[in-house]
């Protein structure tokens, strides 16, 4: 009964996320949870030396610092062997992001995969195209550090970069000062809903699916229907569905066949 359940959630979710293309920095995993990446950038980005080997990268931009070192417009990852010259490892315009290996059947894992490339090259000279991929790893409230690197071959570098960056939407803007308000988040078919401390009414028409956050260990609670939904939380909520609404008193947004409407401002 609950394998049912699950699966049929699963597959909603999973036939709403391949419906259309994500713009960079936000993403949505298997799980149907929501992540922006994008207060991770920092100008000087993230570094890590270990057995001769130091990587520069930046997560949803460009490197400035690699741009200078590899006189490369563009690239958002570098590196250097035994101290010597800097290669492009990836440019920040072919980023890609998926899921984490072994997410599926491992929800406690939170976070996305990040790839970058470049045909310019690969360590020791070798040609082709070189490959940095980036494991972004939630680990809440700490800070972002890059905490595992090295090379599988020539053309491929691999990076864990674990903190609290790279943990979904749910229970973020707990940490963002600025945020007291009803906000809502449209990502492809996809709404965040934000209003902390608050509660939050969602209630849709035809397949719908929330997914919200049910305790303060991250925990997600799921709602799904082939009919009416009625979902009820404080805080934060992500839905999927043509006719949602998700309101608090005049607050609301959602979808109405299909189209996002924004937070009325009563
Ligand atoms: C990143 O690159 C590796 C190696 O090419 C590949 O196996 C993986 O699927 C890629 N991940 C993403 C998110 O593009
Ligand atoms: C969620 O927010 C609460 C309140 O700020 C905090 O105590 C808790 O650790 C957070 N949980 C996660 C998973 O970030
Ligand atoms: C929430 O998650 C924690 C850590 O994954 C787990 O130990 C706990 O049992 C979960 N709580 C509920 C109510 O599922």
């Amino acid at each position: 009964m609950m394998d049912k359940l699950l699966f049929f959630i699963l597959s909603l979710l999973i036939g709403y996320l391949k419906s259309q293309p994500l713009p960079n920095c936000e993403f949505i995993d298997y799980y149907g949870r929501y992540y922006d990446f994008s207060p991770m950038e920092q100008s000087v980005g993230y570094e890590v030396t270990l057995n001769d080997l130091t990587y520069i990268v930046s997560v949803c931009n460009t490197n400035s610092y690699c741009e200078m070192v590899t006189g490369v417009q563009g690239t958002a990852s570098c590196g250097s062997e035994n101290e010597g010259k800097y290669i492009n490892m990836g440019q920040y315009s072919t980023m890609t992001l998926g899921d984490l290996p072994y997410l599926v059947g491992n929800p406690s894992l939170q976070g996305a995969q990040l790839n970058y490339t470049t045909n310019s090259g690969c360590f020791n000279g070798k040609k082709g195209t070189m490959t940095t991929q980036i494991n972004l790893v939630c680990q809440p409230g700490q800070d972002n550090l890059i905490t595992s690197s090295g090379l599988y071959d020539e053309c491929l570098a691999y990076m864990t970069l674990e903190g609290d960056g790279p943990c979904p939407f749910q229970n973020v803007s707990s940490s963002s000062d600025n945020s007291n308000q009803f906000e809502c988040h449209f990502l492809g078919d996809s709404v965040a809903v934000v209003y902390p401390n608050q509660q939050i009414t969602c209630t849709g028409q035809g397949k719908t699916v929330c997914s919200y956050s049910s305790d303060n260990d991250g925990n997600l609670s799921t709602c799904a229907s082939n009919s009416d939904i009625l979902c009820q939380t404080q805080g934060e909520i992500q839905c999927f569905g043509e006719n949602l609404v998700c309101s608090h008193n005049s607050f609301s947004c959602g979808f109405q066949n299909g189209k996002p409407f924004y937070p009325n401002q009563n």
